[in-house]
């Protein structure tokens, strides 16, 4: 299986630390590629008309996306029901989890953009306080519920996006009012799927 990758990603390290849980790791090699909204990358189009990576092409062609997508085949090929709980209340908070995590990425990177690719004279103040005020709500939300237990497509997806903020808000400061969250990531972070895939700047 090839993964277009790249490792600042907050989605695409989703991918790569479920692979480790699964013990899957060995079976995906990677494609590494950048790219933003304006600047795709054709060979990424080729496989996902949304150009957007994490995308996994299947030995036989076919192309998985997006992160929750790859993920499920991935815990599918691993026997299935390790990383997303069967049924009932388990599955439903991991992936109410999982939507949190991702919400929290995706207000993140969209903000990462307004900083590293829009041009100065285009940017929307109020539109960035909007991302952040997501992101702080996320949080709040998080600092509140009980992470403890199974480390599964929500815990996983939880701190990816918490490193993506250190990665690249460092100065949000988002532990500061948040202890019990930090305790986790530092908790979950020794984790050998967190560690061999902590991104690093720029
Ligand atoms: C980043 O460099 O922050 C980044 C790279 C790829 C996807 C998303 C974010």
């Amino acid at each position: 299986m090839k993964l277009y990758f790249n490792p600042a990603s907050p989605y695409v390290r989703k991918v790569c630390v479920t692979a480790y849980e699964l013990g899957l790791s060995g079976k995906i090699e990677h494609t590494s590629v950048i790219l933003t909204p304006v600047s795709p990358h054709d060979g990424v189009r080729a496989s996902n008309p949304i150009g957007k990576i994490p995308t996994l092409v299947l030995d036989d062609g076919t192309a998985l996306y997006d992160s929750p997508v790859i993920c499920e085949y991935l815990d599918a090929l691993a026997g299935g029901n390790r990383i997303f709980p069967a049924a009932g209340a388990a599955r439903w908070t991991a992936l109410r989890r999982q939507a949190i995590a991702d919400g929290i990425m995706d207000a993140a990177v969209l903000t990462r953009y307004e900083d590293a690719v829009r041009p100065k004279e285009l940017r929307w103040q109020n539109w960035v306080d909007g991302q952040f005020l997501k992101i702080r709500t996320a949080l709040d939300v998080l600092e509140h519920e009980n992470l403890e237990g199974a480390f599964d497509i929500g815990a996983i997806s939880i701190a990816c996006a918490l490193g993506y903020l250190d990665l690249r808000f460092a100065s949000e400061g988002w532990r500061t009012s948040r202890p019990r969250l930090a305790a986790w990531s530092a908790a979950v972070g020794k984790r050998p799927s967190l560690a061999t895939t902590t991104p690093a700047v720029p």
